[in-house]
């Protein structure tokens, strides 16, 4: 990849950059939408090109048992799969192993888990999930890490941590060994828990391998623990990891926690939120989350935000419709799924202008104090 930077600004760490693949450019920092299973819940792969998004995000884990490899690699890859043309970041699947399968057993070899279709035993070896992101053809592709619950404490969060570093070793080598380096760019993920003194050895560890590595993401976060701490480690973590290279924070979506990551130096977040809390009827607005399913909206014959320039808000669908459907007709989910995607990227793209024009600072000052302030 060709990874750029073009402004910085020079009160915090908050940078705007260009990422260059074979899919296109990105600009950073963004958000990036999530669409686990090759297709973004509620909206068509050409309706999320409409929206101008550049970057999204598909499920190692999930595509491989579904459709699986021999499909993948039939239809030529997870793009031509499911008509997109723009970047694609694929997930590693470890971390949904962990979170989602009925009996899951770490081992030096790899993750062994239950398959939910046919609870057959399977393990997943660093060398095969890079091998299955190959099939799928990202342009970014994911190291298989050990993941943690963000809340563990004690031995196995350093366990983790040295295991992750191991199979990234592994990861490399796979990778370098496929001849797809020039097409498809491998990023490290830093673990080591809410802890600083983990987290550095890890930072010294991954950043030693920077040559084999086009970016870095930051980890095991993201699971309930305190803001600030959660803080403390995201600012380690940008801080060190090479100025060169795209930082992405894996599994951030709420609006606050990405422009505190984006001031701490971070280039690349995702996050299911946006996308399923429009499922339940919430719209993200500027003033906070809208609940669009409560009473009040009943009779509110305004758009979600007459501001807003999605196709939504500005074709004027009143919020009183989207509370007449949002429970039982699934139109009312792609509505303000295309409304939320939309603000995801106003928010990032509104910091991205900011930082090159030298008013981040105000652009943080003022999105807080609105968005925090109470409701009128
Ligand atoms: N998604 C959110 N957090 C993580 C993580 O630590 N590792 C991986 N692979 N995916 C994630
Ligand atoms: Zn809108």
């Amino acid at each position: 990849m060709e990874f750029e930077i073009i402004a910085k600004c020079h009160t915090t760490h908050a940078r705007v950059s260009r990422m260059t693949m074979t899919h296109g450019t990105t600009y950073l920092p963004t958000f990036m939408p999530v669409a686990t299973q090759g297709a973004m819940k509620g909206l068509t792969s050409q309706q999320v090109e409409a929206l101008g998004v550049t970057l999204i995000l598909n499920n190692t884990y999930h595509l491989n048992l579904r459709p699986g490899t021999k499909v993948l690699d039939a239809a030529g890859g997870a793009h031509k799969f499911q008509g997109w043309r723009k970047n694609l970041l694929t997930d590693s699947g470890g971390f949904q192993m962990v979170s989602l399968s009925s009996f899951t057993k770490i081992t030096e070899e790899g993750v062994l888990f239950a398959s939910p279709y046919t609870g057959e035993p399977t393990m997943l070896t660093p060398e095969e999930s890079i091998g299955i992101q190959h099939s799928i053809g990202a342009d970014i592709i994911m190291q298989l890490d050990d993941v943690v619950h963000s809340l563990t404490t004690g031995p196995r969060v350093e366990e983790a941590m040295w295991r992750s570093i191991r199979w990234l070793d592994r990861c490399i080598a796979k990778h370098k060994s496929s001849g797809r380096t020039d097409r498809q760019n491998l990023f490290a993920i830093v673990q080591g828990g809410l802890s600083p003194d983990l987290r550095q050895k890890c930072l010294d560890e991954m950043v030693k391998r920077k040559d084999d590595l086009p970016g870095y993401a930051i980890g095991g976060l993201s699971g309930g623990e305190e803001k600030d701490i959660f803080w403390k480690i995201v600012k380690q973590c940008a801080e060190q990891l090479p100025e060169d290279r795209p930082r992405y924070c894996m599994g951030i979506g709420f609006a606050e926690d990405l422009l505190v990551c984006v001031a701490l130096g971070v280039d690349m977040a995702d996050c299911v939120f946006p996308t399923r809390t429009a499922r339940f009827g919430v719209a993200l607005t500027r003033d906070g989350p809208m609940n669009l399913r409560l009473d009040r909206h009943r009779t509110s014959f305004f758009p979600i935000d007459a501001n807003c320039p999605c196709l939504t808000c500005s074709s004027g669908m009143s919020r009183a419709a989207l509370h007449n459907l949002v429970t039982h007709e699934t139109v009312a989910a792609h509505a303000i799924t295309q409304h939320n995607l939309v603000f995801q990227a106003s928010v990032m793209g509104g910091a991205r202008d900011a930082i090159i024009e030298g008013r981040f600072p105000q652009y943080l000052k003022d999105f807080f104090q609105r968005y925090f302030a109470d409701a009128a």
